[in-house]
C-alpha cells in the first residue's frame, strides 16, 4: 500500500506513528496494511534477524495446520483471538474447506486489524469480528456478535497463535486462559504458538528488546512455561514443538532445523 497514513481504510485514532504488532507482521507476510513507521521497524528486526519473514510464514502454516486438525476433529466453530490483519489462508477459508458450515469469530485489540477484518469479512454470516483485548475473556465470550456464532455447550477451537508473547507475566495469563478454559465444553481445542528466546538467544533478544519500543513489548516464554498454560488440557502428540515441526504434511515442510523457527506451537484438547 503507498503511503497514506489517512486514506479511507484507516480508523479514527490509530497512532500510525508507533509501530504495532500486526502491522509488523503483516510487513513480514508481504502485507501493505502498515505504515512507514512500521516499516522502518520491520526493516531493523529482519537486519538483526532475516529470517524473520520465513518465521512469520512458518507461524501462519501451522496455524492453518491446527486449523484443519481441529475440524478433523470435530471442531465445528472457532475462535481466534489476537487474529490480525488478514492473510492468506484466514481461518475461516481454511475451516470451510473441510467444513462449509464452520464459523469463526475473529478477535484482535488493533483497530488497524479489526477495520480490514470487518472490511473483508462484511456480508459472510459465518463470522464475525469483535474488538477485545484478551486479558478481558468476558468481553470476548459474552461480546454478542460471539453469542450469536457461538455455542459454548459444543466444543470449541479456542486460537491464540503468536498472541502470549505480547502478554507480560505481570498480567497473568495462566489466570486468564483457566477463565476461557471453563468457559469451553470438554473436548475443545487450544491451539497456540509463542515466541521463545531458548534458542538462538544473542540474536532472538536482540529482537525481542527492539519490541520494547513498539506498541507491543514482547515476552519471551520458555517451553516449561508454555506447559503450565496448557493447564486442564491434554497436549495432542507432539506436544510443544517448534512450529515448523507441529505435524508437518511432509519433510520438507520442517527443513533440517526446526529451532529456526524460534516459535513454540502446541494444541491441547480440554479434558
Ligand atoms: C503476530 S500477530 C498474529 C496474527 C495471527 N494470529 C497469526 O498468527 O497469523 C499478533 C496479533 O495479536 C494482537 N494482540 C496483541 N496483544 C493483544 C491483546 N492484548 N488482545 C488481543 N489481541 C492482541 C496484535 O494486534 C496482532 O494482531
Amino acid at each position: 500500500m503507498t503511503e497514506n497514513p489517512r486514506s479511507s481504510w484507516v480508523p479514527q485514532g490509530v497512532d500510525v506513528e508507533r509501530p504495532s504488532a500486526a502491522r509488523i507482521y503483516d510487513y513480514y507476510l508481504g502485507g501493505g496494511y502498515n505504515f512507514e513507521s512500521d516499516r522502518q521497524f520491520a526493516r531493523k528486526a529482519i537486519a538483526l534477524l532475516p529470517s524473520l519473514p520465513m518465521i512469520a510464514q512458518q507461524n501462519r502454516v501451522f496455524l492453518r495446520r491446527a486449523v484443519r486438525f481441529c475440524v478433523q476433529h470435530g471442531i465445528r466453530q472457532f475462535v481466534d483471538i489476537g487474529s490480525g490483519i488478514p492473510s492468506v489462508g484466514n481461518v475461516h477459508e481454511v475451516a470451510q474447506q473441510i467444513n462449509p458450515e464452520a464459523r469463526v469469530v475473529y478477535v484482535d485489540n488493533e483497530p488497524v486489524a479489526v477495520a480490514h477484518s470487518r472490511m473483508m469479512l462484511s456480508g459472510d454470516p459465518r463470522t464475525a469480528v469483535v474488538q477485545a483485548d484478551v486479558r478481558d475473556p468476558d468481553s470476548i465470550l459474552n461480546a454478542p456478535e460471539t453469542r450469536a456464532l457461538i455455542d459454548f455447550d459444543e466444543p470449541v477451537g479456542l486460537l491464540m497463535v503468536a498472541l502470549l508473547h505480547f502478554i507480560p507475566p505481570a498480567d497473568e495469563p495462566k489466570a486468564f486462559l483457566a477463565q476461557y478454559r471453563d468457559a469451553i465444553a470438554p473436548g475443545s481445542y487450544l491451539a497456540l504458538s509463542h515466541a521463545t528466546v531458548e534458542h538462538q538467544p544473542a540474536i532472538t533478544e536482540q529482537v525481542r528488546q527492539l519490541y520494547e519500543s513498539s506498541q507491543n513489548p514482547m515476552t519471551s516464554r520458555t517451553k516449561a512455561e508454555l506447559e503450565v498454560l496448557f493447564d486442564g488440557f491434554d497436549l495432542v502428540a507432539p506436544g510443544i514443538v517448534f512450529t515448523s515441526a507441529w505435524r508437518p504434511e511432509s519433510p520438507e515442510e520442517v527443513g533440517d532445523d526446526p529451532e529456526r523457527s524460534v516459535i513454540y506451537a502446541a494444541v491441547g484438547r480440554r479434558r
